[in-house]
């Protein structure tokens, strides 16, 4: 068999881990020959690739970011080129020019939402979630979140000690998209005092009178942990953490600082955590293809790896629920979320 490797969206730590899994168990275990497509979906438009070998598959674990390079394209999305051949159509010319038995696209929503359509469409795909953001519907976890909840969680704990020293109100940002798996994490890791996540409608009210309540209980600082995906007026301010800092100096008097943490977040070596599942990840896609087993996406369900078929999984969000347990305990240590 004669399969295709892409990786597409946002990278993160663990994605060569996964492409690593996938190829080596592809050629060392069922003598299939690999090729990796460039840039996501725009190397299968423009027919980009590289033949993977288990040369090339080498030394990759531990390294960040994807060696197949990434984009944003949306086939579906983006109309047809100027040879008013549509971007799909190239797509499945393409992958029958190459020859291919299956392509394993290595993403997040965006990415499996693409590859349930190209599937529908014929094309023989199996996807493996990535994602810091933690939101692909159907998995318990995708690999990159626990080396973001990593990378984010250490800024916190620097945050906290220059936040004592000047008795200030530090918030940080955090990613996420419209989820708040990552600041969740991040805020009861790191022991923030407020945590706010889209899914948790939050009030100015409640979270400054907390502040205050603070102050006169004579805590020197304040930590606030904010997802880049709350509601906030965005024409007016260039951050949530911008826009949470000001309203929260103005009411309380304190000093108060905001960082927003941003790509860091999605850079660097993958945690071991990662590296284990995307190894996983990788290994069972390999099994899949040999089994013919086509149109899935690979999940982790409790501690087994697994699959769901694709269409299950495209279009959805995992969102965090108002009373998942990690929140239900936070607030029994009195970690405010800014609704009550
Ligand atoms: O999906 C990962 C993510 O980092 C989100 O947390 C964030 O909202 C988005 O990607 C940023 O996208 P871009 O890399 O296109 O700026």
């Amino acid at each position: 068999m004669r399969i295709g490797i892409l990786t597409a969206g946002g990278d993160c730590p663990g994605i060569n881990a996964a492409i690593r899994g996938v190829g080596k168990s592809a050629i060392l275990e069922y003598g299939m020959e690999v090729i990796g497509i460039r840039d996501g979906y725009l190397g299968l438009i423009e027919k980009d690739y590289t033949p993977l070998d288990e040369r090339a598959l080498s030394g990759i674990l531990t390294v960040g970011g994807t060696i197949l390079g990434t984009s944003r394209e949306k086939p579906f999305k983006n109309g047809s080129n100027s040879s008013s051949v549509s971007k799909p159509e190239l797509i499945q010319k393409n992958y029958d020019e190459l020859k291919l038995d299956c392509l394993v696209c290595i993403g997040g929503n965006g990415t499996i939402k693409t590859a349930e359509k190209l599937s529908r469409m014929g094309m023989n795909i199996i996807c493996i979630p990535k994602t810091i953001d933690n939101d692909i519907w159907g998995t318990d976890a995708s690999f990159g979140f626990d080396s973001a909840v990593n990378i984010a969680t250490e800024a916190l704990d620097r945050l906290h000690s220059t936040a004592n020293s000047h008795k200030r109100i530090m918030l940080m940002e955090v990613m996420g998209h419209h989820a708040g798996w990552l600041t969740l994490y991040t805020g009861i890791a790191g022991g923030a005092d407020v945590i706010l996540i889209p899914e948790i409608g939050y009030s100015m009210e409640i979270i400054n009178s907390y502040l205050r309540k603070r102050q006169m209980n004579s805590k020197p600082y304040s930590i606030i942990v904010v997802a880049e995906g709350i509601e906030f007026p965005e024409e007016n301010y260039s951050s949530a953490a911008h826009y949470i800092a000001k309203l929260v100096e103005e009411s309380t008097g304190m000093e108060t600082r905001e960082t927003v943490l941003g790509y860091i977040q999605r850079g660097g070596i993958p945690s071991p955590m990662d590296r284990l599942l995307a190894t996983q990840f990788g290994a069972y896609a390999a099994q899949l293809i040999s089994e013919k087993k086509f149109g899935n996406l690979v999940i982790l369900k409790g501690d087994k790896i697994s699959k769901i078929p694709l269409k299950d999984s495209a279009g959805k969000t995992k969102l965090v629920s108002e009373d998942h347990p990690l929140i239900e305990d936070a607030r029994l240590l009195r970690t405010c979320f800014g609704d009550r």
